[in-house]
């Protein structure tokens, strides 16, 4: 099988440094993938600030519809990242992004990511997002769009998305009734005009909002008086 990365890692628990590879994942991993979703569950707080995927929706992935890249510290898998072509449906986050009609097909969605404990801090989910993003054109399809949603203070996964120059443009209820950001980046028009900035504390929600209503998109982290910020700017119409 195709090694896409080879580097170290850390296993945080036991302080050694490891082997790292990440590869594509197929239908034979399932178990393995499940496991580590359901060791990432079983250590979460907050057990909303995860949308665990069914055997279903990995098997939908698997079978054509995306595809998913793992890590493999020494033989053992230990993180996981997705993407996924999305059916589409009044769901669909081409709506939040205020996309057309004919733009939804164009759109492929980041998917979960996970990281086994022992092995955070070492910038995994990032890595797999350069790795698996490098496999996207492998894809049927022609994807325009990249979007995913995060959970609000859900800090590595949001560091995640604007270090991949993915922006905010709604906070919304999905899956129910989770808040949730909706992030997408432009493939083909990365980078963003703007004229004017503004800032909300991650926590307020009603600043955000306003902030979003007003057509501004939160593109940062900025620290201030050692709490988190979200930078928001106006893009330009281009
Ligand atoms: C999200 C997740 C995949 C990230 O794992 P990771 O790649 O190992 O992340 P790291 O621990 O290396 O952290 C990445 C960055 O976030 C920061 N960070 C992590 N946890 C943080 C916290 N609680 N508060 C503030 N910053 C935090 C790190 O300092 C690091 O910042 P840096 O890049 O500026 O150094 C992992 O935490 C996970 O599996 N979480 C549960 C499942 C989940 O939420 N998945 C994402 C949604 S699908």
């Amino acid at each position: 099988m195709k090694v896409l990365h080879e580097g170290t890692i850390t296993n945080q628990a036991l302080h050694k440094k490891l082997p790292l590879r990440m590869k594509r994942l197929y239908l034979e991993d399932l178990p393995a993938i499940e496991a580590v979703q359901e060791a990432v569950i079983a250590d979460l707080r907050d057990k909303t600030a995860l949308h665990p995927l069914s055997t279903e929706e990995y098997l939908f992935i698997l079978n054509e519809r995306g595809l998913m890249v793992g890590a493999y510290a020494e033989d053992e898998l230990i993180g996981f990242r997705a993407l996924l072509i999305p059916e589409i449906d009044e769901e669909h986050l081409g709506y939040d992004i205020g996309l057309q009609e004919e733009e939804l097909p164009k759109v492929i969605y980041q998917e979960i990511s996970a990281v086994l404990p022992a092995y955070r801090g070492n910038r995994l989910q990032q890595k797999l997002a350069d790795v698996i993003m490098n496999e996207l054109p492998k894809l049927p399809g022609n994807f325009h769009y990249v979007a995913c949603t995060v959970a609000p203070m859900n800090i590595p996964s949001l560091k995640d998305k604007f270090t991949q120059d993915m922006y905010i443009v709604a906070l919304t209820q999905k899956y129910g009734s989770k808040e949730r950001y909706v992030c997408v980046k432009d493939l083909e028009k990365p980078t963003l005009a703007y004229t004017e900035s503004a800032a909300a504390k991650l926590d307020d929600f009603q600043r955000q909002h306003e902030l979003l209503a007003a057509g501004y998109v939160g593109v940062n982290f900025q620290m201030k008086d050692g709490f988190h910020e979200i930078q928001f700017v106006k893009p330009t119409l281009s």
